[in-house]
C-alpha cells in the first residue's frame, strides 16, 4: 500500500470542506437527498434573476436538463455581481511571453468586457444563440472575447491556436459561425509567431456563415486585409459603450462548444450549459484548490483547451479570485520562469500538466530552490496519468513537502473535476486521482454496472448526471448517446463512460490507467488515432496506416505511425516521415507531429479486415504478444513487424 500525505493543517484555514469527516458527511448528504443538496448549492452560489423550479429534469436521459426555469448570465456571475465588493481586485494578471506586464481589475474587465459585447452586438448583429469561434493567443482579450459572448448569449467555440487551417476550417463549418475573432500573432520565446494568416487560409473555402473577422493587434506584425470582412477590434471598441445589459439565460442555454478527439475522424462538438457548468467551475475552485479571496490562481494551460475555460477564465473569476494568464512558454528565456513567476506574484495555487512537470524536472532539477516559493498552497496536475518520479520532485522539490497535490480527473465533457483530492482535506497517494468528489457518482464499473473488484481494471463511469456535465454533441445528439452513454449501464440505465480505464484500490481510492478507445494523450492533449490516420493517407504512396501510442518520456504518449506503401518504391523513412509531418501539420497542427514511423508490409487484420491494434501497441511498448494471433488473416506478419520495429528488450 502506498504511503498517505495528509493536507499541510498550517496551509489550509476556513476551508469549505476541511477534513474528510467534513467530506464524508457532505458525500451522505448527496445520498440521502440528491437534488435537495444540489439545490441548495445553486441558490446559494448563483446570482439568479429567476429562481429555478426544477433541480434536474431527467425525461429526456441522457438529456439532461438542470435547473429549469432558472434565468441567469455568466458573465454577470464572473464579473458584474463582484462589483460591489471587488472592482478594484485584480480580476486578471498578465504577463506576455517578453515579460510585459497588465493587470486589469474587475472594473476594468467589466468595461472591456461590456464594449466588446456592444461591439459584436452593434457593429456585427450577434445575437443570443449565434455562434463566435475565437482562434486567439493567450493574452486578456481572449477572456475578454469569451465573456462578451457570454454577456450577450452569443455561444463560443475557441480553437487551439495551435490547429492548423484546416482544422480551424472544419470548426468554423461545424459550428456555422457568424463571427471569427483572431490576433494577428504573439510572441513565442522571444520571437512573434502568426495566426491571422491561417484564419485567411481556413476562410478560403465552405465558410459562407462568416460575416466578420474580428483582428486582435498583439504583434503589429504585417497581415493581409480583406476589405469588408476583416475589421479591427481596437478601432471599433474606442466607440463603444460601457454599459451593456447581461442577456437573461436559461439555465440550459449553451455557453460554449469545445471541439475535441473521439474514436473517427471527426472532432466532436462538445455543449455545454450556462448555470450547471459555471456552478460547478465555481463550487471546484473551492472546494478543490481551496480558492480564498486573497490568493493568487495560475493555471498554465492554454484557453483553447477545457482547463483553460473552466479553471482560466470561468472558474477563478466566479469564484471573484485573480486569475494569471501568461502568453509564453515554462522554458523560456529559462527553466525557472515559472518559478520566477510564482514568487514575483505570490502563486498560492499552481496548476500544470504532468508533460510540463517532466520538462521543468529535467531541464532544472534544482531550478526551483533559487526561488521563495513559500506563497504556494496547492499545486494541481491535470490531462494525463502522472508518473510517480514527476509527482515526487512536484511534491518535495517544488511544494518542499508542504502543499497539497490535487492529481484532478476529468474531461471536456465533465466540464469541471471529477475525481480529485479536496486540498485541505484528502489524504493524497502519488500519482493518484483518489475519491470522486462529493456529488459526483464517479464508479468503477463493468459494462452491466457491477463495481470492478479492487486492484482489477474496469470503466471509468459516472453514474448519475451532474450539472456541468457535456449536454450533447453539437448538431449531432445520436454520436452523443452512442459516444457517452452505449458502453456501460447500472440498474438497466445508461450511465455515462469517459473512455478511460480505472482501479480502485482498498481505500476505495481510483487511479486512471488511460483510454480504453482510440484516443492518444500528447502532452496531454487528446489526439484521436483516426484524425491522424485520415491525415497520413493523403500521401499518393501509402496504401494503408496505423497509429498508435508509444511511450514517451516527457509527452507521456509520443505518436507512432505503421505504413503500408502501396509499392516497394518508397522514399526512404526519414524523408518519408518528413511527409507525413508535413501532412499532419497542414491537416491538423505541430501538436500533432509522429515521433516514430515503421515502413511494414502490411498490417495485422483478422480475417474480417479489423486491424488489431492492441497488437500494434504491444509491439511499439517492447511487450511480448499475449492476444491470439491464429485468427489473423496472416500470422506471420506479427514476427515480421516485430522484426522491423525491433522494440523488444
Ligand atoms: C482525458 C481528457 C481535463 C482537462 C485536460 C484534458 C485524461 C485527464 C487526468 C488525470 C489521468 C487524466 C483522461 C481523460 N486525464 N486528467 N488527472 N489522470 N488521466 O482534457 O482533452 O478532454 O482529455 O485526459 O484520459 O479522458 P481532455
Amino acid at each position: 500500500m502506498s504511503q498517505l500525505y495528509y493536507p499541510n493543517k498550517n496551509k489550509f484555514q476556513n476551508s469549505p470542506i476541511p477534513d474528510m469527516e467534513s467530506y464524508r458527511a457532505l458525500v451522505a448528504k448527496f445520498d440521502k437527498d440528491f437534488e435537495g443538496t444540489w439545490a441548495e448549492f445553486a441558490k446559494e452560489k448563483i446570482d439568479w434573476f429567476k429562481p429555478f423550479d426544477r433541480v434536474l429534469d431527467e425525461s429526456e436521459a441522457p438529456f439532461y436538463k438542470w435547473f429549469s426555469g432558472g434565468v441567469m448570465n455568466v458573465a454577470h456571475q464572473c464579473i458584474d455581481r463582484h462589483l460591489a465588493t471587488k472592482k478594484n481586485k485584480a480580476a486578471i494578471i498578465f504577463e506576455g511571453d517578453n515579460g510585459d506586464k497588465r493587470t486589469l481589475t474587475y472594473q476594468e474587465l467589466a468595461n472591456e468586457v461590456n464594449k466588446t459585447a456592444n461591439m459584436f452586438k452593434n457593429e456585427f448583429g450577434i445575437t443570443k444563440g449565434d455562434r463566435v469561434v475565437i482562434y486567439m493567443p493567450m493574452i486578456p482579450e481572449a477572456a475578454i472575447v469569451m465573456l462578451a459572448c457570454a454577456k450577450i448569449g452569443a455561444i463560443h467555440s475557441v480553437v487551439f491556436g495551435g490547429f492548423s487551417a484546416e482544422a480551424l476550417r472544419d470548426r468554423v463549418i461545424d459550428a456555422q459561425a457568424k463571427l471569427v475573432v483572431t490576433a494577428d500573432g504573439a510572441f513565442r520565446k522571444g520571437k512573434p509567431y502568426m495566426l491571422k494568416p491561417v484564419v485567411d487560409e481556413a476562410l478560403k473555402e465552405g465558410c459562407d456563415s462568416v460575416e466578420k473577422v474580428c483582428v486582435i493587434a498583439r504583434n503589429n506584425e504585417d497581415i493581409n486585409w480583406v476589405d469588408g470582412r476583416d475589421v479591427s477590434y481596437e478601432e471599433l471598441l474606442a466607440k463603444q459603450s460601457l454599459v451593456c445589459e447581461a442577456e437573461p439565460m436559461e439555465s440550459e442555454d449553451p455557453l460554449f462548444l469545445l471541439y475535441t478527439s473521439g474514436s473517427t475522424g471527426k472532432p466532436k462538438g462538445v455543449q455545454h450549459s450556462s448555470a450547471g457548468y459555471i456552478l460547478w467551475a465555481q463550487m471546484t475552485m473551492e472546494w478543490v484548490f481551496d480558492i480564498k479571496d486573497n490568493d493568487t490562481f495560475w493555471c498554465t494551460a492554454d484557453v483553447g483547451w477545457i482547463t483553460g475555460h473552466t479553471y482560466i477564465v470561468y472558474g477563478p473569476l466566479a469564484a471573484g479570485a485573480t486569475t494569471v494568464m501568461f502568453e509564453g512558454v515554462p522554458t523560456y528565456p529559462d527553466a525557472g520562469r515559472c518559478w520566477r513567476m510564482v514568487e514575483e506574484y505570490k502563486i498560492n495555487q499552481f496548476y500544470t500538466a504532468p508533460t510540463a512537470i517532466r520538462l521543468l524536472h529535467k531541464m532544472g532539477e534544482d531550478e526551483p530552490k533559487k526561488y521563495d516559493l513559500s506563497s504556494l498552497r496547492v499545486l494541481g496536475t491535470v490531462g494525463e496519468p502522472i508518473d510517480p518520479a514527476a509527482w515526487k520532485w512536484y511534491y518535495e522539490v517544488v511544494g518542499n513537502s508542504e502543499c497539497s497535490i490535487v492529481d484532478t480527473y476529468w474531461q471536456t465533457e465533465t466540464g469541471g473535476h471529477v475525481i480529485s483530492p479536496i486540498a485541505a482535506a484528502t489524504p493524497i497517494k502519488p500519482a493518484c486521482a483518489t475519491l470522486p468528489l462529493p456529488g459526483i457518482y464517479a464508479e468503477v464499473i463493468e459494462e452491466d454496472g457491477t463495481p470492478t473488484p479492487v486492484g482489477e481494471k474496469g470503466y471509468m463511469c459516472i453514474t448519475k448526471p451532474w450539472p456541468s456535465m457535456i449536454r450533447t454533441i453539437w448538431g449531432d445528439p445520436e454520436r452523443f448517446k452512442k459516444s457517452y452513454f452505449g458502453d456501460c449501464k447500472k440498474d438497466g440505465k445508461p450511465v455515462y463512460f469517459s473512455g478511460d480505464g480505472a482501479m480502485v484500490d482498498e481505500d476505495g481510492y481510483i487511479t486512471i490507467t488511460g483510454r480504453t478507445d482510440d484516443v492518444i494523450n500528447v502532452s496531454g492533449h487528446r489526439l484521436g488515432t483516426a484524425e491522424l490516420e485520415a491525415a497520413i493517407k493523403k500521401h499518393p504512396d501509402i496504401a494503408a496506416v496505423a497509429v498508435v501510442g508509444m511511450p514517451h518520456d516527457i509527452k507521456g504518449e509520443g505518436i507512432f505511425a505503421y505504413i503500408v506503401p502501396k509499392s516497394e518504391d518508397i522514399a526512404p523513412k526519414e524523408e518519408l516521415q518528413k511527409a507525413i509531418n508535413e501532412l499532419i501539420k497542414k491537416e491538423i497542427g505541430a501538436i500533432a507531429l509522429t515521433d516514430e514511423i515503421a515502413i511494414v508490409p502490411d498490417l495485422p487484420k483478422t480475417r474480417s479486415g479489423k486491424i488489431m491494434r492492441r497488437i500494434l501497441r504491444s509491439i511499439v511498448k517492447g511487450e511480448p504478444i499475449t492476444q491470439d494471433t491464429s485468427t489473423l488473416e496472416d500470422p506471420s506478419i506479427v514476427p515480421t513487424i516485430e522484426g522491423i520495429v525491433g522494440k523488444r528488450a
